[in-house]
């Protein structure tokens, strides 16, 4: 397939680390030093069905196309107020698709899930154009007194269109399951009969370990799916990494021996967002003309699962 248009939406409220200094035990200093975090959007008087409809009716304007013109529709969410319907089909509601829609829970790599969805169907002969909306809120996931998580998150939705081509030129997954690193529980409602552990803990997260795990799979994975397709990293124009934190991507650079040019980044002033950030971060630069036709884009992301993926895509 080949991106037809993308869009984007971000929340209207922002904090900064001087706001979150007033009610935490940190600073700006410690947030910038260790993410590179200046700012972040969060969620307040909007919904995730607002941002997800803003994000796709700006990718169907940038396409040019009509919600009529969509033939399948994949929503990535981790999670939201809604049990069911799907995200994908409350969107769907909203801008009036009337298509197969599903979502999917892949974490913060699930722009690149819903790629290999998306262009597996293409190239089994579904030859319609898609719909790939990612929206999050993992604002609503962190406990708010505790400093070591919720600094790092902020809230937005990424889509693109997708069409007849033949620009995506890989896409590798993988995933090394493990609950424990990387989670959040909630309970299911009470019955009668259940007996099991229905406890509630907010997202919780083993930092070192899934900075480790973020930068190996990363590097790990992109030199494989350049090898896969006989490129090398002379051939790539830029890499659309996960914005989950500056020094994990920093790493990645060093890891890669690849130029600071090549990584464009919207984490000072968006924190991270999960499965939402390479979609913003490819609509904004998609928006200020970063890309030209032909630039080789390679994109990266990991998050809870643990899952990670990378992807090739020729611009
Ligand atoms: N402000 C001030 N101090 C803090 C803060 C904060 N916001 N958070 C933690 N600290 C303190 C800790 O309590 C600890 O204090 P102590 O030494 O007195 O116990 C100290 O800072 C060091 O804590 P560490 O957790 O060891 O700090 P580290 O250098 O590892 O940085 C961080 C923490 C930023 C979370 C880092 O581990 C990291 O970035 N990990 C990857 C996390 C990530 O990006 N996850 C998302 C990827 S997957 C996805 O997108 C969902």
């Amino acid at each position: 397939m080949r991106i037809l248009g993308t869009g984007s939406f971000l929340p209207k409220k922002i904090v900064t680390n001087a706001m979150l200094s007033e009610f935490l035990d940190t600073s700006d200093e410690w947030i910038v030093t260790r993410t590179g975090i200046h700012s972040r959007h969060v969620i307040s008087d909007e919904s995730l069905e607002d941002m997800g409809t803003q994000a796709a009716l700006r990718a169907l304007q940038d396409a040019g196309l009509q919600a009529s013109d969509i033939d399948y529709f994949v929503c990535s969410n981790v999670v939201s107020n809604w049990v069911t319907p799907s995200m994908s089909c409350i969107i769907a509601g909203r801008i009036g698709l009337q298509c197969p829609c599903i979502d999917i829970n892949c974490a913060c790599p699930g722009f690149i899930f819903a790629l290999d969805i998306v262009e597996n169907r293409y190239k089994a002969g579904n030859r319609g154009k898609a719909l790939i909306v990612c929206v999050e809120s993992p604002t609503r996931m962190c406990d708010w007194t505790d400093r070591s998580t919720c600094v790092l998150f902020g809230d937005g939705a990424g889509a693109v269109v997708l069409g007849e081509g033949d620009n995506i030129l890989g896409v590798r997954l993988n995933s090394q399951p493990d609950p424990t690193k990387l989670w959040e529980r909630r309970p299911m409602e009470s019955t009668p009969y259940f007996t099991g552990d229905d406890s509630q803990k907010s997202l919780q997260m083993r930092g070192r370990e899934v900075f480790k795990f973020a930068v190996g799979a990363s590097t790990t994975e992109v030199e494989a799916l350049l090898s896969d397709l006989s490129l090398t990293k002379d051939d790539v124009s830029y890499y659309m990494i996960h914005q989950a934190n500056l020094r994990i991507i920093d790493a990645i650079k060093r890891f890669l021996g690849e130029d600071d040019s090549k990584f464009p980044t919207n984490i000072a002033d968006h924190g991270n967002s999960s499965s939402a950030s390479c979609p913003i971060l490819l609509d904004e630069c998609n928006k200020r003309g970063l890309f030209k036709e032909g630039d080789l884009l390679v994109f990266s992301a990991f998050g809870a699962g643990l899952l990670s993926g990378a992807a090739a895509l020729r611009w």
